[in-house]
C-alpha cells in the first residue's frame, strides 16, 4: 500500500493475470461478430473494397501495435489473446506484402513508447518512416495500399487539440502523402476510440477507401479482415457526428475548462446542433445497397407504429439499418426515435422491420410547467440514413392540445426550496417490534420482514452498511476486484449479511484472471444491433458467473458531448435514444445470468479534465432532454440493479451529494428501486442546506446509498446522527438507506 495507503489497483496499476486460460463459451464468436458489425465504411470510391485477390501493402505501425481498447478502468482486461490487424489480415489469407510487414515487425519492438502511468498514457505511437526504396518495392508488387492510423484516450485522459491526439502527426501525414503518391488505390483504417480530425482527408486524391475500425477487443484483427475481404459487408453506422473540423462541434468553445463548463449549446448536441457534417450521425456504407419502404403506419393512444420493409437491392449480401427520425414542433432538427437492424439479407431479399415509437419519445421538457409535454402541433416522421435525409416520409401526426406526460419538479432552483423539500420528506424511523435477534437469513426465509431486521440495527451498523470495505482489490473477493460492500464488519457478518463484490468494466472483467475483451462501447453502439449487444454482454455475464463477480461497473453511458472526452470510447453516442437503447440491451445481457449491472456515471460526466471537481453547468431542459434521458430510458426499459453517481458537480453540486438528482428524479420521478453507489471515493463537503450535515451524512441525505470503495482514510468524517435534522442525519434516513442496500442483496 502506498500513495495515501491505497492498493496498486486503486493507483491504476494493472495487476498480473493468474489462473487458467479461459474464454466463456461462445464469447470469441460473438466478440468477432460484434466487431464485424461495428466497423463503419465511410468511403468506397471505385469499389476499392472489398479486397479481392489483389496484393496489398499494409502501412502503419498500428497494424501490429493495434489499440484493442481505451485506457483506464474500462480497459484493464486480460484476454487469452489479442488478434492484431496484421494477424487478422494474415489469417484471412489476404495476399499482403510480407517484405513490408517484416520491416514493421523489425522496427516496432524498438519503438514502443512507455505505456505510461495512470492518466499519462500515450494517445498514439510514433510512426515508422518508410524509405523510398521500401515504398517503391511495395508499389511495384501491390495494387492496393492499406494505412492503419491508431489513437487511444481514456479515463483521466482527455484528448487534446494537438498532433498525435486529435490531429494527425507529421509522420502520419508524411506516410499518407508518400502512399498516396505511390498507389492509385489507398484504403485508410482508423483504429480509434472516437472522432479525430478529418481535415487531412481531402488532401489525398487516391484515398478511395475509409473505414473506422474502432477498438474491437480481442478479436479485432479477424473482424477487420472479415470486412476487408468481404466475408462480411460492413453494416456499422456512426453513433456520433464527424464534423468537418473541431470548431464545428457545438460544444467546441465550452469544453475542457478544469473548473466549470457551461453547456451553452443546450440541447444542440452533435447532429442537433449541425445543419450538415462531413460524415453525419447514422451514416455508414455497405458493399451492397438497400431500399426501405413504409408498408403502413398507424397511431394508437400511446404510440406511433411503423411497419417498414428493407430490401437488399445490391449484388452482395449484407445487413441493413432502418432509422426513423421525427420533427418536433419548436425544434429545427429531426430527432432519432426508432431504428432496427435487419438480419443478413441476400441480394433481392427483404425483411419487415417494426418500429413502435412511444409518444412520450417526442415529448419535450417545458421549464415553465416543470413537466414533459407532447406539444400540440404537427409532427412528421422520416426514414433516412441520417437526420438530414428526408427521402422517405413515413408518416405524420397532428396533436391538437398539449399533453402532459410527466410532472416533474425543477431541480435547478437552488437551496431554499431544496431545503424545504428535504425537510418535508424526511423518512420516519422504523420502530423495533421484534425482540428476538433476527438474522438476514431469517429475512431471506420470510420469517421476518426487512424492516423488522433493519429496526434492530444500530446506527454504527447502519453506517458501516452504507460504505464499502475500504479499498480496491479486497482480499474478500476475486483478485483484482474493484471493492466489496455488505457484510464487511464482524457485526454485519454476524447478522449473515453477505459480502457483495464489484468489478470493472464495460469491455471485460478487470480481474487478475483471463477474461474476454469486448469491443468498446461506442463500437457496440455503432452496430445499432440491440440483439447482438445483448448477446455480447451476456458473454461477459458468463465471465462474471465463472469468477463469482456480483456487480459489473458498467455500462458507461454518458452522452458524447465533445470528441475530446477521453472516456467517449467507453460511452455509446451523442444521441440520448441510441445511448439509452444500447445501454438497455447491455444491461439485459449483463443481468441475464443473475449478476447486476451498474450503469454509470450519473450524471453529466462528459469530460475527464479535473473530473473529481469540475462542474457541468447545464440548464434544466438540456439536462432532462439530453443528459439524463439515456439513464431514464435504460432504467425504464431494463431495470439495472445499480447505478453509479458521477465524480463531477452538476451546477455546483457533486452528483454524490445531489438530492434532486437522486431522490427527486431517480427515485420519485423514475421510480427507481435499485442501489445507488458513488464513483470511487468522493470529495468532502458540507451540505449548504444543513451545514452540520457533511460528507457521508450529506451523501446519505442525498440518497446515495453506498460510498465505494469505502475508505474512511481519505480524511472522511464518520457518521453523526440524531433527531436534529438541521445538524444531523436522522435514524430514519439511515434506515431508509439500509433498506435499499439490503433489498438489493435480497433480490440479487
Ligand atoms: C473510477 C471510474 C469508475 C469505476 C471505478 C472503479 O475511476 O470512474 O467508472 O470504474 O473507478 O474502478
Amino acid at each position: 500500500m502506498s500513495e495515501a495507503g491505497l492498493s496498486p489497483l486503486a493507483q491504476g496499476i494493472s495487476l498480473p493475470v493468474e489462473g487458467e486460460k479461459y474464454n466463456s463459451p461462445g464469447s470469441i464468436d460473438v466478440i468477432r461478430r460484434a466487431g464485424d458489425e461495428a466497423i463503419v465504411l465511410l468511403k468506397n470510391d471505385d469499389e476499392v473494397l472489398p479486397i479481392k485477390d489483389e496484393r496489398v501493402a499494409v502501412f502503419g505501425r498500428c497494424q501490429i501495435n493495434t489499440f484493442f481498447v481505451g485506457y483506464g478502468s474500462g480497459g484493464d482486461v486480460k484476454p487469452t489473446r489479442k488478434v492484431s490487424i496484421l494477424d487478422g489480415i494474415k489469417s484471412a489469407g489476404i495476399n499482403y506484402d510480407t517484405e513490408l510487414a517484416r520491416a514493421y515487425k523489425a522496427w516496432c519492438p524498438d519503438h514502443i513508447p512507455d505505456e505510461g502511468t495512470w492518466g499519462k498514457w500515450p494517445f498514439s505511437f510514433p510512426e515508422m518512416p518508410v524509405s523510398d526504396e521500401l515504398m517503391q518495392a511495395a508499389s511495384d508488387s501491390c495494387e492496393k495500399a492499406v494505412v492503419v492510423i491508431g489513437r487511444a484516450a481514456g479515463e483521466d485522459r482527455d484528448n487534446t487539440l494537438t498532433k498525435g491526439s486529435f490531429f494527425l502527426t507529421d509522420e502520419e501525414e508524411a506516410l499518407l502523402e508518400k502512399v498516396d503518391k505511390a498507389f492509385e488505390n489507398v484504403i485508410v483504417l482508423l483504429n480509434i476510440g472516437g472522432p479525430i480530425d478529418f481535415t487531412w482527408l481531402k488532401k489525398y486524391s487516391n484515398l478511395k477507401g475509409l473505414l473506422i475500425v474502432w477498438q474491437l477487443g480481442q478479436e479485432m484483427g479477424h473482424a477487420v479482415a472479415d470486412v476487408l475481404t468481404g466475408r462480411v459487408s460492413p453494416s456499422g453506422h456512426l453513433a456520433q457526428t464527424i464534423a468537418e473540423k473541431y470548431d464545428d462541434y457545438p460544444s467546441a468553445a465550452h469544453f475542457g475548462d478544469p473548473d466549470s463548463n457551461e453547456y451553452k449549446e443546450g440541447v444542440r448536441v452533435g447532429y442537433r446542433g449541425l445543419k450538415e457534417a462531413l460524415f453525419p450521425f447514422g451514416y455508414g456504407l455497405s458493399y451492397t445497397t438497400f431500399d426501405t419502404q413504409v408498408l403502413d403506419y398507424k397511431e394508437t393512444a400511446h404510440t406511433f407504429e411503423f411497419r417498414t420493409e428493407i430490401t437488399n437491392t445490391g449484388k452482395r449480401s449484407g445487413k441493413g439499418l432502418v432509422q426513423l427520425y421525427a420533427t418536433i414542433p419548436g425544434y429545427d432538427f429531426r430527432t432519432l426515435v426508432g431504428y432496427g437492424k435487419s438480419d443478413e439479407l441476400a441480394p433481392g431479399e427483404s425483411e419487415v422491420i417494426l418500429l413502435p415509437v412511444k409518444k412520450v419519445q417526442v415529448s419535450i421538457y417545458d421549464t415553465d410547467s416543470e413537466s414533459f409535454v407532447i406539444q400540440k402541433g404537427f409532427y412528421e416522421f422520416f426514414i433516412g440514413d441520417t437526420p438530414y435525409d428526408t427521402t422517405v416520409k413515413a408518416g405524420q401526426a397532428t396533436v391538437t392540445d398539449d399533453i402532459v406526460v410527466q410532472k416533474c419538479e425543477s431541480i435547478t432552483e437552488g437551496s431554499e426550496k431544496l431545503k424545504e423539500r428535504i425537510h418535508d420528506r424526511l423518512p420516519a424511523p422504523v420502530e423495533t417490534i421484534v425482540q428476538e435477534q433476527i438474522s438476514f437469513d431469517d429475512v431471506r426465509a420470510g420469517k421476518y420482514s426487512l424492516d423488522d431486521f433493519i429496526a434492530q440495527m444500530t446506527p454504527a451498523e447502519l453506517s458501516d452498511l452504507s460504505r464499502g470495505e475500504g479499498d480496491m482489490d479486497s482480499p474478500n473477493a476475486i483478485k483484482g476486484n474493484a471493492g466489496v460492500f455488505g457484510g464487511i464488519t464482524p457485526a454485519l457478518k454476524k447478522k449473515d449479511i453477505p459480502i457483495i463484490n464489484t468489478s470493472d468494466g464495460p469491455s471485460g472483467l478487470r480481474v487478475c484472471r483471463y477474461s474476454s475483451l469486448l469491443p468498446i462501447g461506442t463500437a457496440v453502439a455503432s452496430t445499432w444491433n440491440r440483439r447482438l449487444t445483448e448477446e455480447l454482454y451476456s458473454s461477459e455475464a458468463d465471465d462474471m458467473k465463472h469468477y463469482g463477480v456480483d456487480v459489473l461497473l458498467g455500462p458507461g453511458m454518458n452522452i458524447q458531448r465533445n470528441p475530446l472526452c477521453g472516456r467517449n470510447f467507453e460511452y455509446y453516442s451523442e444521441d440520448p435514444y441510441l445511448s439509452g437503447m444500447t445501454a438497455t440491451a447491455a444491461v439485459r445481457g449483463i443481468q441475464s445470468k443473475g449478476a447486476a449491472a451498474c450503469i454509470k456515471h450519473f450524471a453529466c460526466n462528459n469530460q475527464e479534465t479535473n473530473r473529481y471537481r469540475n462542474s457541468s453547468d447545464v440548464d434544466e431542459k438540456t439536462l432532462r432532454e439530453i443528459y439524463l434521458k439515456p439513464f431514464e430510458i435504460a432504467i425504464r426499459e431494463s431495470s439495472p440493479k445499480c447505478i453509479m453517481t458521477s465524480y463531477n458537480q452538476i451546477n455546483g453540486v457533486w452528483a454524490h451529494y445531489n438530492y434532486d438528482l437522486v431522490k427527486t428524479v431517480l427515485r420519485k420521478e423514475w421510480g427507481y428501486e435499485g442501489l445507488v453507489m458513488t464513483d470511487w471515493w468522493m470529495q468532502l463537503a458540507d451540505s449548504p442546506e444543513f451545514p452540520g450535515v457533511k460528507n457521508n451524512a450529506y451523501r446519505i441525505r442525498a440518497g446515495v446509498n453506498i460510498l465505494m470503495p469505502g475508505a474512511l482514510t481519505r480524511g472522511d468524517v464518520g457518521f453523526v446522527h440524531d433527531s436534529d435534522p438541521e445538524n444531523y442525519l436522522t435514524l430514519g434516513e439511515l434506515q431508509e438507506n439500509a433498506r435499499y442496500i439490503l433489498n438489493f442483496i435480497l433480490l440479487r
